[in-house]
């Protein structure tokens, strides 16, 4: 039985490393959580965007639930939602979050989702996926909403503001969508 049990285990610790493998290998988007002072930065900005009291705030790509369990503690009249593709880290993140009411997770992949009802967007990717999420938001995020984005920069977007975590990091604020105004000069 005790023999049992423990190839059970490991087939079970297997099958999750792989499916972690699986999942970053396919999205680009490595299983990382952003750091406190990456947090920290984050929250600021959503303070400063003076959201409403009763937001509904996002994390595309929640990961291991670092980023939504902040959140939720810091804005508690929000709602605080998460949507992660890799099945491993959002049952981990939904461990992480029970017992907090404000928080909601998804498994699924956050290009199928949609997102009119969102008053703010927050992610922490990769600089590969930046051009596809910004249209993504484009499509399905009402304009004025907010987006923080932790280290990786949308191009060609109007930054709002911008904030330093330590020394490497950085986190931006943009006002969606955030175009910069074209003129167009063959009038
Ligand atoms: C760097 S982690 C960030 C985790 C968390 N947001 C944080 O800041 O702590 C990015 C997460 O996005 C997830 N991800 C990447 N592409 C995704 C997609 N298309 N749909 C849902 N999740 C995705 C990855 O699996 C990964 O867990």
């Amino acid at each position: 039985m005790t023999t049992w049990l423990s190839s059970a285990a490991v087939v079970l610790a297997v099958l999750a490393a792989l499916s972690l493998v699986i999942f970053t290998v396919l999205t680009g988007v490595p299983t990382l959580s952003s750091r406190r002072d990456e947090i920290d930065e984050v929250i600021a900005l959503l303070k400063r965007a003076n959201l409403p009291g009763r937001a509904v705030i996002v994390d595309l790509g929640s990961g291991w639930g670092a980023l939504v369990v902040a959140l939720a503690r810091a804005f508690p009249e929000a709602s605080v939602e998460g949507i992660e593709i890799s099945l491993l880290a959002h049952l981990i993140s939904r461990l992480r979050t029970y017992g907090l009411p404000n928080v909601s997770l998804r498994w699924g992949n956050f290009y199928r989702c949609d997102f009119r009802r969102a008053d703010a967007i927050v992610c922490y990717l990769i600089t590969s996926v930046m051009p596809a999420v910004s249209d993504l938001l484009d499509r399905s995020l009402r304009p004025g909403a907010v987006v923080v984005s932790n280290t990786f920069l949308f191009r060609e977007r109007a930054i709002a503001s911008l904030r330093r975590a330590g020394r490497r990091g950085v986190a931006a604020l943009y006002v969606w969508p955030a175009r910069h105004w074209v003129v167009d000069d063959e009038e």
